[in-house]
């Protein structure tokens, strides 16, 4: 096994989330803007993979150098021992971003940066003419801010949040990170009620049932780091190996999903089947109007409707309040939203215990949490 320079990617705003559970995992990280560094070995790029939640993609770094004319791009890059990661026939297609940085031409970077492979890969494996990359693929970018060049591998391959289990969706279907990151957020543990009031295709509900029974987020799906040469089938098959050995399929869950649209109902109960967890969580087509909640000390999270336009934004404003009223009879229940609204809070008539700053996508939102009194 080598020890690799690693980054794990995730959305602005949940690099704290993801920095622990990469802690969790049993490495030292140290982060930046979207970025959490750590070191590991060929098990640890398969169990970041496999493990983390809220992070978009796992990358090993290649190499690190700064750069502000061609000739240092080529030479630099040439120096890295790619042949340490790609075998002779590897695919790698090659892309590229600059943010303020004297090589701005991305597509010329690229192509000096793929150049530069090339040569290396030749002089290392013996090669005259063409390289085929008829073999695996390895998606490799050069990204440049402000001169300094880091060239990374992808290891995931399509992004973290494709769990598998996402069969449908509805117009404004949140990412499963970020479902996954508000889960985290309100430290509920499995033995209390949870309930989404605004479900829609069931991703924050689906996303508590596989925190809730400790089951990994990549159990069902391929990452594009499984075909490569360098790390052995054998090394997959124990992370996959573990993976059920501490899933805790009998942990009884007390999940909930309402919705408005008995299609979103549908569709949130066709991917919760598909991701295990039909009679585990509970979808009901409900109007908030008509919410009733049971039991104490419950978690309620959702992503209400946010309303863009005239009419709509009434609505959604109409939904808050109602809301707010419904919640106040039940004071040992920890309430969070996801909302752009900016007068949320008046309209739940309540402010916040605290707020978070969070985007959706690139819609800036807040994460309203209202902390129950536990009884
Ligand atoms: C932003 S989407 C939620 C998306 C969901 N988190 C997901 O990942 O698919 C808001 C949802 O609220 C539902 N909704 C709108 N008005 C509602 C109401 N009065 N009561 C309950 N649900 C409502 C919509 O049908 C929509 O599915």
């Amino acid at each position: 096994m080598s020890e690799y320079k690693l980054v794990a990617t995730s959305a602005m705003g949940l690099e704290s989330i993801v920095a622990d559970e990469v802690k969790a995992l049993g490495f030292n990280t140290t982060s930046d803007n979207g970025k959490i560094y750590f070191q590991g070995d060929e098990t640890a790029i398969a169990k970041t993979n496999m493990w983390l939640r809220v992070a978009d993609r796992v990358r090993i770094i290649a190499g690190e150098f700064h750069a502000t004319t061609f000739d240092d791009l080529f030479e630099q890059t040439k120096a890295i021992p790619w042949e340490r990661f790609l075998p002779v026939d590897a695919a790698f297609p090659v892309a590229g971003k600059s943010v303020k940085s004297t090589l701005y031409s991305v597509p010329d970077c690229q192509a000096i940066v793929k150049k530069a492979i090339v040569e290396r890969l030749k002089m290392a494996y013996k090669r005259i003419g063409f390289l085929d990359e008829s073999g695996p693929l390895f998606k490799l970018e050069v990204s440049i801010l402000k001169d300094k060049v880091t060239l990374t591998i992808d290891s995931s391959g399509t992004g973290l949040h494709k769990r598998g289990y996402r069969v449908g969706q509805g117009d404004a279907p949140l990412k499963e990170t970020l479902a996954a990151a508000l889960v985290k957020l309100t430290r509920w543990n499995p033995d209390r009620p949870f309930v989404d009031p605004f479900c829609g295709s069931g991703t924050i509900a689906i996303e508590a049932a596989m925190f809730g029974q400790n089951i990994a987020p990549g159990y069902n799906r391929e990452f594009l780091s499984e075909q490569w040469p360098w790390i052995k089938k054998s090394v997959w098959d124990q992370v996959r190996e573990e993976v059920e050995d501490v899933a805790n399929y009998d942990q009884p869950l007390a999940i909930t999903g309402f919705d408005v649209d008995p299609r979103m109902v549908k569709v949130a109960q066709e991917n919760a089947m598909e991701a295990g967890f039909m009679d585990l969580i509970q979808f009901q087509q409900r109007d908030v109007r008509d919410l009733t909640v049971e039991g104490l000390n419950g978690v309620m999270v959702g992503n209400p409707p946010y309303g863009e336009r005239l009419g709509e934004i009434e609505e959604a404003e109409d939904i808050t309040r109602v809301l707010g009223r419904i919640m106040k009879e039940h004071p040992s229940w920890s309430v969070y939203m996801l909302s752009s609204l900016e007068n949320f809070e008046t309209m739940y008539g309540k402010k916040a215990t605290k707020k978070r700053k969070l985007f959706n996508g690139f819609i800036r939102t807040d994460f309203y949490q209202y902390w129950g009194q536990k009884q």
